[in-house]
């Protein structure tokens, strides 16, 4: 059997959850949430690379978020703007690959630029890639695949889980392990519906702004008590006896 006292999750899942409420808490604007909810990921980021975690996938912006107020939507959109202006260099330096995910036709010019050049910047990295889901929905990703499929040729008795899986915005990379959704909440909202099938989730009360090493941690301690059979059995000769 594995020794899962020390396995690290390859790929790790956040729903950054818990902004607005951490700024509400000080009084302040929600986007002042947002703003430091940036410097958090920032700061797991780099905790990431210190821990051998190949894959952080973020939910920055959903397809759902658009129902918010069109001045947070324009506050997060230019946050967004700004951290990719602030951050790039020092994710490019710190050996980060940037990848987006997600719907680019319906987020401005200048945002697909940004994403296109954050992208492109840090193409040959490969110490962590941060995949960032962008006006992202995990049912959109079904759908996009099953339409991608569907446009290649793919005939119907063809078409099996992994072939579709050739078609998911993330094909090119394991499913995540542990997904941690921090704010208190517990639900998946939307977030890599397809990907998550056997992932560990772990539900932190954490605001998303507060969220550091400590916390991140504590997810992996958990994920590491977890006992994975991935719908299988638990092969250990000592419970078959
Ligand atoms: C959820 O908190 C958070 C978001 C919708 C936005 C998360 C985005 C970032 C942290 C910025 C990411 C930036 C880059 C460059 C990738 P909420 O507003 O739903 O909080 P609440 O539940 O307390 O209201």
């Amino acid at each position: 059997m594995t020794d899962q006292s020390k396995a690290v999750p390859r790929h790790v899942a956040i729903v950054m959850d818990g902004n607005g409420r951490w700024a509400k808490k000080r009084f302040l604007p929600r986007f002042f949430g947002h703003k430091q909810g940036v410097d958090a990921l920032v700061r797991i980021v780099q905790a990431c690379i210190d821990r051998n975690i190949e894959h952080l996938t973020v939910f920055a912006f959903s397809s759902e978020n658009w129902k918010r107020p069109s001045d947070e939507v324009s506050g997060l959109m230019g946050l967004v703007l700004a951290a990719v202006s602030r951050y790039l260099a020092r994710m490019g330096a710190m050996g980060v690959r940037i990848r987006i995910v997600g719907d680019r036709d319906a987020v401005s010019d200048k945002l697909r630029n940004a994403w296109n050049e954050a992208e492109s910047s840090t193409l040959h990295n490969s110490k962590l890639t941060l995949n960032v889901a962008f006006n992202y929905g995990g049912r959109w990703d079904i759908v996009q695949a099953a339409r991608a499929a569907l446009v290649a040729g793919v005939k119907p008795e063809e078409l099996t889980e992994a072939k579709l899986s050739e078609f998911m915005a993330m094909s090119y990379a394991p499913d995540p392990d542990l997904f941690i959704r921090t704010g208190g909440e517990v639900r998946i909202s939307n977030f890599l519906l397809w990907q998550s099938a056997y992932s560990e989730f772990v539900f932190s009360d954490c605001l998303w702004p507060d969220f550091g090493e400590a916390q991140l941690d504590a997810a992996i301690a958990a994920f590491r008590e977890r006992d994975r059979r991935f719908g299988g059995v638990k092969t250990d000769t000592a419970l078959e006896a």
